[in-house]
């Protein structure tokens, strides 16, 4: 199959371009586009077997479920049933925005777009060309991050086409997406609710709005007997091909470890890379900020690959704010934690 990648801008988009796209998804094929958190690779939600070669293309494991991405919020109603109040007031504060909600799933929504599970994932993305694909298709669109299965999710068409080129029609290449790491997956389909995933939108930002947020223990990577309500977190995920050491601590012990680390590695002949809050340079430079390590996080997983890097030494940041989220990726990624 020849993938077309058609550029289109996430500012101003050429609705012609999206039209194409639109046209893809409606005959049952696959487009990756960009969302506001990482692309997506996008089928017709409503349509099994379109949804199946999103699975295939990407070598997803089956009981790995599906967000669906939808442009309006009358579209909810068609997905999911049962609704809570608060599902509303997070719906009027973060969508369109990085925040997926779990709810009650309606019979309308395919068994494998849920995995087989009675709920379902919607979300409604903040990016222009998303919301026109969606709203020309007509359709509820299943899309999880366009990369494949356990690689790092792409933040930019070329990520996008580097996993899977020749095994989708097409790439609408909007540019650098905005925030770096996935949306925040908040599970309102039971009394507490319950954070599944850290991302986009900060838990202190929910917290404001839902008061107790109770948070799966898989968020800060510990094993669990209890039911596993998000079957996504199981699965090693966002990993570079490099062995990633994650270091947490105080930032001069961390730095100390980090240098003693990289010269043992070296002596041992291994490449090593850095990431830092000032990523792959001097950690005592200006501390970048979370958005900025955010946005560059799975770019830099990425770039280590292309220099063949054996090793990586992270530097680990706070669990406040976004940096909850990007604790959570590094930690997935990581072979190896150490606390100094
Ligand atoms: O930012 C994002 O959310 C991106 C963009 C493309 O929208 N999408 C994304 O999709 O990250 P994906 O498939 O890579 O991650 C979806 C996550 C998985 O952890 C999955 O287990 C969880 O959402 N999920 C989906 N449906 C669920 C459900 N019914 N119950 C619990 N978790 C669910
Ligand atoms: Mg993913």
């Amino acid at each position: 199959m020849q993938t077309r990648i058609l550029k289109v801008s996430s500012k101003n988009p050429s609705l012609s371009q999206i039209r194409k796209a639109a046209r893809i998804i409606k005959s049952g094929g696959l487009v990756a586009f960009p969302t506001e958190t990482v692309y997506g690779l996008g089928a017709n939600a409503l349509d099994s077997k379109s949804v199946r070669k999103i699975f295939e293309a990407k070598g997803r494991p089956s009981d790995n479920p599906l967000i669906i991405h939808i442009s309006d919020i009358a579209e909810l109603g068609i997905l999911a049933e049962n609704i809570p109040s608060t599902a509303f007031d997070l719906i009027e504060k973060f969508w369109p925005g990085p925040l997926t909600l779990v709810l009650k799933k309606s019979k309308i929504v395919p068994k494998i777009v849920t995995g087989g599970l009675d709920s379902v994932a919607v979300r409604m993305p903040k990016n222009k060309v998303a919301l026109e694909l969606i709203r020309l298709c007509g359709t509820p669109i299943a899309a999880p991050s366009a990369n494949i299965a356990g690689r790092p999710s792409p933040t930019r068409a070329e990520h996008v086409s580097e996993d899977l080129n020749g095994k989708i029609s097409m790439i609408l290449d909007g540019g650098p997406t905005k925030i770096g790491i996935e949306s925040t997956v908040i599970d309102l389909s039971s009394k507490t609710p319950m954070l599944l995933r850290p991302g986009g939108i900060t838990i202190e930002q929910l917290q404001k709005i839902l008061g107790k947020i109770s948070i799966h223990p898989i968020v800060f990577g510990k094993k669990t007997k209890t039911i596993i309500r998000s079957p996504g977190m199981k699965y090693r995920h966002y990993s570079p091909k490099a062995k990633i050491i994650l270091i947490e601590g105080s930032k001069p012990k961390i730095r100390k470890k980090i240098s003693e680390l990289s010269k043992y590695y070296k002596s041992q002949g291994l490449r090593v890379g850095i990431l830092g809050a000032n990523i792959g340079s001097d950690l005592t430079k200006s501390q970048a900020s979370q958005q900025k390590i955010a946005a560059s996080l799975f770019k830099s997983f990425r770039e280590f690959d292309a220099k063949k890097i054996d090793i990586i030494l992270a530097q680990g940041t706070s669990n406040k704010g976004l940096g909850l989220g990007i604790m959570n990726r590094l930690g997935k990624a990581a072979y190896k934690k150490i606390r100094v």
